[in-house]
């Protein structure tokens, strides 16, 4: 493999294993803060991460590729509310897009057709990701200040099955 776009791929697999950390320290905090569908939404997301770090893991090595796990930095621990949250889970998956279509130019630049079509499922999926996390975001910024709305939306994100 073209050695750019195996260390993006291969950093990714870090990227998409702090996206999980970040998310799962989001779920234990709307935990302590008594949401638990938001929880749960969060822990769903979270466990979506890490099957996205291992798709990425088990392509490299099909590929004939080295795995080097690189080390994952701590998540924030502190968070002003879900409307800080779902802002911080959105903004995080742009960045995500972002770093998903530089791996995919890298594979463009390097004629890596398999990696560009291995790459189709997760510029799909990043598609998916900021839809739902936007959703989640207006819901959240419209309920501002209803306690009822907020246990109302509380109850449907907690319906969220790991897919
Ligand atoms: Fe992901
Ligand atoms: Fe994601």
């Amino acid at each position: 493999m073209n050695a750019k776009v195996y260390e993006a791929m291969n950093d990714q697999i870090k990227h998409e294993l702090y996206s999980a950390y970040f998310y799962l320290s989001m779920s234990a905090y709307c935990e302590t803060e008594n949401l638990p569908g938001f929880a749960k939404w969060l822990k769903v997301q979270a466990e979506e991460e890490q099957e996205h770090a291992m798709k990425l893991y088990d392509y490299l090595l099909d590929r004939g590729e080295k795995i080097s796990l690189k080390a994952i930095e701590q998540p924030p621990v502190e968070f002003k509310g879900v409307k800080d949250v779902f802002t911080k889970v959105y903004e995080h998956e742009q960045k995500v897009t972002g770093l998903i279509n530089g791996i995919y130019a890298k594979a463009v630049e390097a004629n890596d057709v398999a990696s560009q079509i291995f790459l189709q499922w997760f510029i799909n999926e990043q598609v998916e990701e900021e839809k739902n996390a936007s959703s989640v975001l207006a819901m959240v910024t419209k309920l501002e200040g209803s306690l009822g709305g907020l246990y109302q939306l509380d109850h449907q994100l907690g319906m969220r099955e790991a897919d």
